[in-house]
């Protein structure tokens, strides 16, 4: 008999036009809010100028934090909280992608808390995060890292080198808003590694060794919405259906891995991403195939079941085996398709640095949640593979 926990305690807002709901969440939550973007597109493309007006049409305050860089380090965060324990404020909206949105609910949550967020790291740092933080409204621009509805953020600590998590119970946005329109000028490259990063969670969620019934629910649509929509919003950025789908397909991602934990794509993405400066999408579409290959023998039934999700016609007389090799294969053509690069050479990464690179994908929380366990050797060997 089936027994497990499952927690998402935030408000969800999605639909086109569904920021304007802003104002009202803001007003129930908070006087004065702190508004945290990056530098430009956001700014150039009106939906700032948008999101001011809606909030103060309903009387809330803000002032603006655009110092977020992509993958920032925990530095960025300490000067982010001084600024903002001086503004006495009492909310904080991130709008933008994942990088904002992590930032956001890092410093919401630490605003409430008296030392520098490197504290915060790891397990240690979860139990001392054991109260709420202020209130926290998250605002993707991106389809697919799904953090407005996870309770993490990962920072580069320039101590250790590492990528590194600050999570809590505590740290789950009050509120989403995932409006699909905020999405639409992303550019195609942007587009093509975020929907990748966001179909290897659906992935790396259903195979999960932490997957219950409900994150392979969420999983399976993931799938089935980003799957069908990826390569159309790739080619027709204007295509909002295609977008609309992508946005959903992100946040029923996101709604399944926080609950149900990753997989070895995950654990080897981060430190490729932090020592080579790959974007995590990109290093996600690479390993997926991989990761699916590694994974095949323990979680055959999974995989074929994922057939469905990807092929319209049902091949009822297609061996189990069959069904594998097709999912597969059109993983990886679809990053094919996406232009995305295949080959870590080509991205400038050095074989001398496998081994530590594979002895650093054990420190993320991913490869344990990894329906097949994993050695260094075996991270190596894959590492080989799409070199
Ligand atoms: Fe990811």
């Amino acid at each position: 008999m089936n027994s497990f926990h499952y927690y998402l305690p935030v408000k969800v807002h999605f639909g086109i036009g569904s920021l304007g709901n802003i104002g009202d969440e803001a007003i129930t939550m908070g006087k004065r809010a702190v508004i945290v973007c990056g530098k430009k597109s956001m700014k150039e493309n009106g939906a700032i100028d948008q999101l001011i007006h809606l909030l103060e049409e309903k009387g809330v305050e803000w002032i603006l934090w655009d110092g977020v860089n992509p993958e920032p380090e925990v530095e960025v965060l300490n000067q982010a909280l001084l600024q903002i324990k001086d503004e006495k404020v009492d909310l904080v909206i991130g709008i933008g992608g994942g990088s904002t949105l992590d930032l956001g609910k890092a410093l919401a949550l630490l605003a409430e808390y008296p030392d520098k967020a490197e504290v915060y790291f790891g397990s240690q740092g979860v139990q001392k995060l054991n109260k709420p933080g202020i209130p926290y409204i998250a605002i993707p621009t991106t389809a697919g890292t799904g953090s407005e509805v996870t309770n993490n953020s990962v920072f580069i600590n320039a101590s250790t080198g590492l990528k590194q998590s600050i999570a809590s119970p505590f740290m789950f946005p009050k509120a989403a808003i995932i409006d699909p329109d905020l999405t639409k000028g992303v550019p195609p490259k942007v587009t093509a590694a975020s929907g990748m990063d966001a179909l290897t969670h659906g992935i790396e969620s259903y195979l999960s060794r932490g997957a219950n019934d409900i994150t392979k629910t969420l999983a399976y649509q993931s799938i089935k919405l980003i799957s069908r929509s990826l390569k159309r919003a790739y080619d027709h950025p204007g295509d909002m259906e295609a977008r609309a789908d992508m946005a959903e397909g992100s946040l029923m991602a996101g709604m399944a891995f926080g609950n149900s934990g990753l997989g070895i794509a995950h654990g080897i993405s981060h430190p490729l991403g932090y020592h080579f400066h790959i974007p995590h999408g990109v290093a996600n579409a690479m390993l997926l195939p991989k990761a699916l290959k590694f994974n095949r023998e323990v979680a055959k039934i999974e995989i074929a079941t994922l057939y469905e999700c990807f092929f319209a016609e049902n091949k009822a007389n297609y061996s189990m085996e069959l069904k594998v090799d097709a999912v597969i294969s059109h993983v990886e053509e679809l990053a094919r398709q996406l232009n995305i690069p295949q080959s870590l050479e080509t991205l400038g990464v050095k074989k001398a640095a496998f081994e530590q690179i594979a002895l650093e994908s054990f420190s993320s929380r991913s490869i344990k949640y990894n329906k097949r366990e994993a050695t260094v050797q075996d991270v190596m060997e894959i590492l080989e593979e799409i070199y």
